[in-house]
């Protein structure tokens, strides 16, 4: 079994901060979104890795996993981003007759892939990750009758179910066949979808099955920031791992402080991540918030918030709520006349002043 993970979409949901990196690199609990995805396919037994990246996007993805461990990784270019169908039938040689876990590179599962690759056998046309959501209109969503999905629609406006397609599914080779002759959608796009439905109506077994324990879809900034604090609730040790300098600090609960980051004069109240090189100083860091390499806050307050590296929140008279940095933005008080907000936002940036 192999694993190819999607890393090379536009994240056009998450703009500005994927006008300059993929989504994927994001860091949330310390490690990028990416790294998840690698460590479920190695916790499922998988060696082999194809990441499949775009041309614009695949510095920052290579350089994100280049110290990645125990895995065999291969990088596919994907020269246009026309839908998922497409990112596979570009690995296709690089995929052979193996059977293979597809897994979008923007996807999280609090326990793992294991049940989906365990529960295929050769001959299985599929077996497809499948969630009950209250919405279902947002992703794919499928019809299940005993085990095995009868049909599947992208994005319905009226879902025939409330079960969702997440971003994990496991291929028999027979699908490969069926994306090279595959039709693009109304959006233009190549759906995996369309290749699922066409498996199902050639007579192939295509299994369903619900995921255990959180899932979740990085695709909005909300969803970022839900993804990061429920990855932090599951840092393993409730009390403070401090690897890095504490000075005249209060440190409380789940609180990961790494090597060579320093706090001083600070309150910091898990769940929270710091990384290295990161420096706090008369600051108070609340729950879910995760702190990037090379970060500074000083005389702030920041609680449920993603400050990615080399970003700095400095002297700001009100607490900072539901924030993502990019790297190395900047939030800093104004001093002199005007009294006034002065703003440099990039494309599609969102400010919220209270
Ligand atoms: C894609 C798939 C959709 C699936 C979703 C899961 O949608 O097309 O079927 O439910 O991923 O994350 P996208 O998020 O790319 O719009």
């Amino acid at each position: 079994m192999k694993g190819l993970i999607l890393a090379a979409g536009r994240g056009t949901r998450l703009r500005p901060l994927t006008h300059t990196r993929p989504k994927p690199v994001i860091r949330l609990a310390g490690k990028p979104i990416i790294h998840y995805a690698l460590e479920n396919l190695a916790d499922a037994g998988i060696t082999q890795v194809g990441v499949v990246v775009s041309p614009d996007t695949q510095e920052d993805i290579r350089q994100a996993l280049k110290d990645f461990p125990g895995l065999q990784i291969d990088y596919i270019v994907q020269q246009e981003a026309l839908g998922i169908a497409h990112a596979v039938g570009t690995a296709r040689d690089w995929l052979g007759q193996s059977p293979f876990v597809l897994y979008l590179g923007d996807n999280l599962f609090q326990k793992g892939i294991k049940p989906f690759v365990e529960a295929f056998r050769p001959g299985t046309g599929a077996v497809i990750a499948l969630v009950r959501v209250p919405d279902p209109r947002q992703f794919g969503v499928a019809v299940l009758e005993q085990g095995r999905i009868v049909h599947l629609l992208e994005k319905p406006k009226e879902p025939p179910s409330d079960l969702a397609v997440a971003g994990v599914y496991v291929f028999g080779p027979a699908v490969l066949e069926i994306i090279a002759g595959l039709e693009p959608s109304a959006r233009g796009e190549y759906e995996i979808t369309d290749a699922i439905q066409t498996l199902i109506n050639q007579g192939h077994l295509v299994l369903g099955q619900e995921v255990d324990g959180w899932w979740k879809d990085t695709g909005r900034p909300a969803d970022l920031l839900d993804a990061n604090r429920l990855l932090l609730v599951e840092q393993k040790s409730p009390t403070p791992v401090i690897e890095g300098q504490v000075f005249d600090s209060q440190i409380t609960g789940r609180v990961v402080i790494e090597k060579g980051a320093v706090v001083r004069n600070s309150t910091v109240l898990g769940p929270v991540h710091i990384a290295p090189n990161a420096l706090v100083e008369g600051a108070y860091i609340g729950p879910f918030t995760s702190i990037g390499p090379g970060v500074t806050v000083r005389q702030a307050e920041v609680e449920f918030s993603i400050l990615e590296d080399n970003s700095v929140v400095e002297d700001v008279p009100l607490r900072l709520h539901e924030c993502i940095l990019g790297v190395g933005a900047r939030v800093t008080r104004r001093n002199g006349l005007p009294k006034a907000h002065k703003l440099v936002l990039g494309d599609l940036s969102s400010v919220e002043l209270a």
